[in-house]
């Protein structure tokens, strides 16, 4: 069996079903980016949002803001953004730089637009586990999981890293279907012991080569959620390729793992508060 998990092909395959059912809809759906200074990674990942957008249909926009912009200025972009009836999802890209509050300034963005699920809202019916917006790389985690047929219920897994973003919320979804769950942070005193019992494990710290084969249970399947660039501009995941490759029964790489599947699932966010909108069942 292979060991890689395809990510780029798995997110190809969601786009073109994506784009299917986008040519059904009575208009095309809207995806607004907020984004707040010059972070080259963020430019990067807006870059890829909106390649994705146009590929599969979507009307996107991205809206460039100095980094010296005042948070009463940004929050009048959200407003706009939010009484704008072609715009069905409206992201702010993160970070945002460190005078601008970050929580209050998503919350700011209308519920009901909120495709990046990280408003307080949508991140509290995951919790509660109502239906809700599912935050994309959570949700690219679990549709990598579910598409290697990986079994959860009753399985350990160990989440390292303890963010809105991406720890906290994984966590809550492989709890709710049925996993052991320990979520690890940077204060985890000993991280090996911990990653060496798990079946599922999700590198999620933003430290390259944090996690190595020394540390993996033999077959564990490992979703590598890191995105680090490092001193030669080479890109590489929280965990050391090379040797967990040689351990783990399946693992994503990167690039072309969760990347291009957090893409899509910005995507489908994007397509399902379209068809809220316009009044349509939801497309499972
Ligand atoms: N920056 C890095 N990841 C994310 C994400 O999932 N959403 C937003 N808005 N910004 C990010």
């Amino acid at each position: 069996m292979n060991t890689l998990i395809d990510g780029a092909g798995l997110a190809r395959a969601l786009r073109t079903r994506l784009h299917e059912q986008v040519a059904r809809l009575p208009r095309r759906p809207g995806l607004a980016v907020i984004v707040v200074g010059d972070n080259p990674a963020s430019a990067v990942y807006v870059r890829n949002k909106i390649r994705a957008c146009e590929e599969v249909g979507l009307m996107s926009e991205k809206i460039a803001l100095p980094a010296d912009i005042s948070e009463q200025a940004l929050l009048a972009q959200i407003d706009q953004l939010n009484a704008r009836a072609d715009i069905d999802g409206i992201l702010v890209q993160l970070p945002l730089p460190a005078h601008i509050p970050v929580q209050s300034t998503i919350d700011h963005v209308a519920v009901a637009k909120d495709v990046d699920g990280l408003h307080t809202h949508n991140l509290g019916a995951l919790l509660t586990g109502s239906p809700a917006v599912v935050p994309c790389t959570p949700a690219a985690v679990l549709a990598l999981l579910d598409a290697i047929e990986c079994p959860i219920r009753g399985r350990e897994a160990v989440v390292i890293g303890a963010s809105n973003v991406v720890g906290k919320p994984v966590a809550l979804l492989l709890l709710q279907r049925g996993a052991t769950v320990t979520v690890c942070n940077s204060k985890t005193t000993d991280l090996a012991a911990a990653a060496r019992r798990a079946d599922i494990v999700i590198a999620a710290a933003g430290r390259p080569g944090l996690i190595t084969g020394a540390m993996l249970k033999p077959g564990s399947v490992v979703i590598d959620v890191g995105i680090n660039r490092l001193a030669d501009g080479k890109l590489a995941g929280d965990v050391d390729f090379a040797s967990a490759c040689t351990v783990a029964g399946r693992i994503t790489p990167v690039p072309g793992g969760v990347g291009p599947m957090t893409v899509a699932m910005l995507v489908a966010n994007t397509v399902a508060a379209a068809e809220r909108t316009l009044g349509l069942p939801a497309i499972p």
